[in-house]
């Protein structure tokens, strides 16, 4: 059998017959990186994580530039062995320090950085990963050689119970298993909060390490930005982060202490292989990342703006889950129904992401809404009323406007920088 003949049914009339035509669409222009062009209309950018606004900032945009001008578009190889520049290694030291951890590496994408996970997780270990992982994590556990076991979205019952087992049955290596426990800080779907204290309670207990992905959180919480362990006051063995999101680039980074990122540098295929981070996009990370440290008004605002759009749904009567950050899913529920209201919003002049199969599970159909710092409240104001039209329309929301709902209070970071050191213990 032809290996290719799987493909075959794949037309662009079958994407279009499935719904699948909502994805990898492509935008024109884009204005302040709030609003692009759109099927020949003006949308307003309601799918982007540049949480902060930063992507079309003057000083990310020329330092991107400048990095060009000095360095070219690429260094043209791995950075193992074709080496890499200074701003690499600036930008590794400072990401390390604001993130609480002794040093850092930058990789090309957030997706490699997780993948550099894999060789810690080795013959006869356990990893324990929350079932709403972001994919690249699920990845790194595929490419480990450890027993992987999920335990059910923030259920740290079912966590104990798994680890509970693990020691008592000797799964894998038995009590003395090397133990790793992964989890999104802010979820990327859900975009509820992962109970850091919690796991970290029954990593002590267990023997276990904790690696948070902070993607969705560096930038956004915590007193200073420095993400959910900053939020918890909590210092996690390893943390990893895209770059695409608050610090505006393209890339990922991977923390934690030093000999743990040498080690990685040495094992992991996901940096030995691939090449070096591109010049424009370090310099823009390094860029945003100082702006993020002394601009701490657009968190708040990025924050102010998700309470209220939050707030602003559930007034209409849509339900947002349990999201308390700027990660706003809108649940549809059936694929049809999300797919036809993500195109009644662009018709609106809304481009929200659409979220059906295979990115989420059948049934848990969301349209995700994230506005950033740059938004305006005269979009946020136009964001809610075009849903409010397509969701009565579709009949997600009633056609009066419930009497009451509960509020949502978004995870501000905490007024001080929390006192007290973090947690040491297992940095040491
Ligand atoms: C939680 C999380 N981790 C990792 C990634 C991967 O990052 P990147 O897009 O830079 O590969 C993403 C991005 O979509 C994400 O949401």
């Amino acid at each position: 059998m032809d290996i290719l003949e799987k493909c075959r049914p794949w037309t662009a009339e079958h994407l279009r017959r499935t719904g699948r035509d909502c994805y990898y669409r492509a935008l024109g222009d884009t204005f302040d990186g709030t609003e692009a062009e759109f099927e020949g209309r003006r949308v307003i950018i309601a799918a982007s994580h540049d949480y902060l606004g930063l992507s079309s900032d003057p000083r990310v945009l020329e330092a991107a530039v400048t990095a060009v001008r000095r360095f070219g578009t690429s260094l043209g190889g791995s950075r193992g062995v074709s080496g890499s520049l200074e701003l690499h290694e600036e930008l590794e030291s400072r990401l390390a320090e604001f993130m609480g951890q002794e040093a850092a590496a930058v990789l090309p994408s957030g997706y490699q950085a997780n993948l550099m996970l894999a060789p810690l997780m080795t013959d006869g270990d356990l990893v324990f990963s929350d079932f709403s992982n972001h994919a690249s994590l699920d990845e790194a556990v595929a490419h480990g050689k450890a027993k992987g076991r999920k335990f059910l979205h923030g259920d740290l019952e079912h966590l104990e119970e798994l680890l509970q087992a693990a020691d008592k049955h000797g799964i894998s290596g038995g009590v003395d298993a090397g133990k790793i426990i992964l989890t999104d800080g802010v979820f990327s779907v859900e975009g509820d909060l992962c109970d850091l204290p919690g796991l970290m309670k029954l990593a002590g207990a267990y023997g276990a390490r904790v690696v948070v992905d902070s993607s969705h959180d560096l930038g956004v919480l915590g007193p200073t930005g420095a993400g959910a362990g900053e939020h918890f006051g909590l210092r996690p063995d390893v943390v990893t982060s895209a770059l695409s999101k608050s610090l505006a680039s393209v890339g990922g980074v991977i923390a934690g202490p030093a000999e743990v990122i040498r080690y990685l540098l040495f094992h992991a295929r996901a940096m030995m292989f691939t090449a070096a981070a591109s010049p424009a996009n370090v310099a823009a990370a390094l860029a945003a990342l100082k702006i993020l440290q002394t601009e701490p008004q657009r968190r708040v605002r990025v924050l102010e703006l998700a309470e209220r759009l939050h707030n602003g749904l559930r007034s209409l009567g849509f339900d947002t889950g349990t999201s308390v950050t700027p990660v706003v899913p809108v649940l549809v529920t059936g694929r049809e129904r999300c797919v036809r209201m993500w195109q009644e919003l662009c018709e609106a002049g809304v481009f929200a992401a659409p979220m059906v199969h295979p990115v989420v599970r059948a049934g848990r159909e969301v349209l995700r809404i994230t506005l950033t710092a740059a938004h305006t409240d005269t979009q946020l104001e136009r964001v809610l009323a075009a849903f409010e039209q397509v969701g009565r329309n579709a009949g997600v929301i009633p056609r009066h406007a419930p009497t009451s709902h509960t509020p949502v209070r978004i995870a501000h970071p905490r007024e001080a920088p929390l006192s007290g050191p973090y947690d040491v213990r297992l940095s040491t």
